[in-house]
């Protein structure tokens, strides 16, 4: 324990250079793989650490908080920080901060990728060669619909939610979106996206359904049986936000009942688990939360943390660390 440099737990492996940049400033601890995921060891160790680079998976909670009696910062290696108490970490006086812009590009390729997965039936086709069935090319095998001509209804539409949709765009898609805050006319037209104003609107009327929407009160269980009831039967539901956005047992539910065409997700419910129907339902692609997941990506995320909690401990004020939550 050295008594110059701040002491830095990282609760995950992550990528080396973000170690080695930490190190530079603080003397760093990193987590075991899975081991904070648990608040009790989280409340059990946290109390030694100036500053916590958290991962989503890592539940900062009141108690948490309450327990970093050391703690200044907690930076998490994501966008979203609904894992984080930040009305708590207010109150307690420990800055909070996320890693907005250097994951956008990340996602949106990744939400393009899914839904072509998804609607082109990758993984179940995928699965059919290597259990040795391909014995021929099949004119009704594996078909899907085409993108080209399809509406994609974008709930969420921030950076992320614009990224899928100038991709979207380019494979022939129509855009609609519901936001809490309409976009200016001049974004609007530069992405070619139309207003939608409910959510049941935008539910029916879409063949793509995506999730971009962060998770809070309002969005938890945005998805549910009464939604998935109104949306058509054709009708593909991305979800690269957060799972609890869906209820996932409505969810599964209406795969089973074919009452909507797929699902492509890539977030769970109640990560790491996922739900025992979800795992039997037909067409339904699934990934355990990869969409940021690229080399460039996850270095740029950690390095983004890292330098928000350099700056809290060297005192910087906060007008100095734009991606400062509270
Ligand atoms: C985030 O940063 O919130 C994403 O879920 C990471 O993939």
């Amino acid at each position: 324990m050295s008594d110059t440099k701040p002491r830095i737990l990282v609760t995950e492996p992550i990528p080396e250079s973000v170690i080695t940049y930490l190190s530079s400033f603080g003397e760093v601890t990193v987590g075991q793989k899975g081991k904070y995921i648990s608040e009790a060891h989280l409340i059990q160790d946290v109390s030694a650490f100036h500053a916590v680079l958290s991962m989503l998976s890592n539940p900062i909670t009141e108690n948490v908080l309450r327990a970093g009696s050391n703690l200044k910062v907690c930076a998490n290696f994501a966008v979203g920080y609904n894992n984080i108490d930040v009305v708590a970490a207010r109150k307690l006086g420990i800055k909070v901060a996320n890693t907005p812009n250097v994951l956008t590009e990340a996602c949106g390729d990744f939400a393009m990728a899914l839904l072509m997965a998804s609607s082109r039936n990758f993984y179940k086709a995928e699965k059919y060669l290597r259990d040795g069935n391909f014995n021929g090319w099949e004119p009704l095998g594996f078909l899907g619909p085409e993108l080209r001509g399809k509406k994609l209804g974008i709930i969420g539409m921030g950076r992320i939610g614009q990224a899928f949709a100038k991709r979207a765009v380019a494979f022939g898609m129509e855009i609609q979106y519901f936001n809490r805050n309409r976009l200016s006319n001049e974004l609007e037209r530069e992405l070619g996206a139309t207003f939608i104003s409910s959510v049941n609107e935008i539910a029916s009327s879409s063949d793509v359904l995506s999730l971009n929407c962060p998770l809070s009160s309002e969005t938890h269980h945005l998805v549910d049986e009464q939604l998935l009831k109104i949306m058509p039967k054709h009708a593909l539901l991305i979800n690269i936000s957060r799972g609890p956005v869906v209820d996932e047992e409505a969810l599964a539910n209406a795969l089973h009942a074919g009452e909507i065409g797929g699902a492509g997700l890539d977030v769970f419910e109640k990560e790491p688990i996922v739900h025992a129907n979800l795992l039997t339902a037909p067409n339904c692609t699934m990934v355990p939360h990869i969409a940021s997941a690229t080399f460039e990506t996850r270095e740029a995320i950690g390095m983004l943390a890292a330098e928000a909690i350099k700056k809290v401990l060297a005192g910087e004020p906060d007008s100095n660390i734009p991606n400062l939550i509270n």
